[in-house]
């Protein structure tokens, strides 16, 4: 597949090299243009390209952001993904290190509200980058991979997000609905930076839905 990358630090790189690695082609982009990436795509190769953050927000049939969430500039004109699949790895750190308060709604439902139309998928949240570029292991049965959740409202895309965790070595695994599976990967959540392999995850999910609410 075809996936632009906005931001390449900790995990749009990480990403990019495990997209790679994978047999996928990625445009990747930053605050400082393509010239800064130049090191960046030379050791990822020809299936990889440096672009700006629009350039790659169009050329992407999958679309990950991995900029700040504070930060609404980092992202592309919204009609540039309208109708794509993006995939909301963001979270709500404020620049002090705390979390925003986002009231009864979660980040990604406030990302939705910047670029309406797209087709939403939350994942790669809850992972530490170190463990995204470490831990993938395709050799490894299912069940014993490292999991990475998924959240959205549209089954579709969310299924498509699902192949790409799988063909880069890892589980995927769906919480369910952008609203209350987006919820559980927020920060401070049970799962968040947790290390659960799928078979731990799926029995730690069922008890979660288990308790009182
Ligand atoms: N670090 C983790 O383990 C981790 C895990 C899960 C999720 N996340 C989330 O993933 C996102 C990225 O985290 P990170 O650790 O990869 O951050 P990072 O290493 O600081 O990288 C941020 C990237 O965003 C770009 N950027 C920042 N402001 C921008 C702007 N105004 N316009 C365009 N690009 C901009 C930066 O470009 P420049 O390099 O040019 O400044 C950089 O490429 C965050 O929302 C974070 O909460 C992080």
């Amino acid at each position: 597949m075809k996936i632009g990358i906005l931001g390449a630090g900790n995990i749009g790189a990480t990403a990019a090299r495990l997209f790679i690695a994978a047999g996928h082609e990625v445009a990747v982009s930053n605050s400082r243009g393509p010239d800064s990436l130049r090191e960046l795509v030379q050791e990822l190769g020809p299936r990889a390209h440096a672009m700006t953050i629009d350039g790659a927000a169009v050329f992407g049939e999958v679309v990950l952001l991995a900029v700040p969430w504070r930060s609404p500039e980092a992202l592309p004109r919204p009609e540039l993904l309208r109708g794509k699949i993006v995939i909301d790895a963001m979270n709500p750190y404020h620049p002090d290190g705390g979390f925003y308060d986002l009231g009864g709604s979660t980040s990604s439902e406030e990302v939705l509200k910047r670029m309406p139309g797209v087709r939403l998928v939350k994942a790669f949240n809850t992972i530490y980058y170190v463990h995204l570029a470490s831990r993938g292991h395709k050799e490894l049965p299912h069940d014993d991979r490292h999991t990475i959740y998924v959240a959205g409202d549209d089954a579709a895309a969310k299924a498509v997000v699902s192949q790409l965790i799988e063909d880069i070595g890892f589980a995927a695994m769906d919480t369910g609905s952008l609203r209350e599976g987006g919820r559980l990967q927020e920060p401070e959540s049970p799962i968040y930076n947790q290390t659960y392999n799928a078979r731990e995850a799926r029995k730690f999910l069922a008890a979660l839905q288990r308790q009182p609410q």
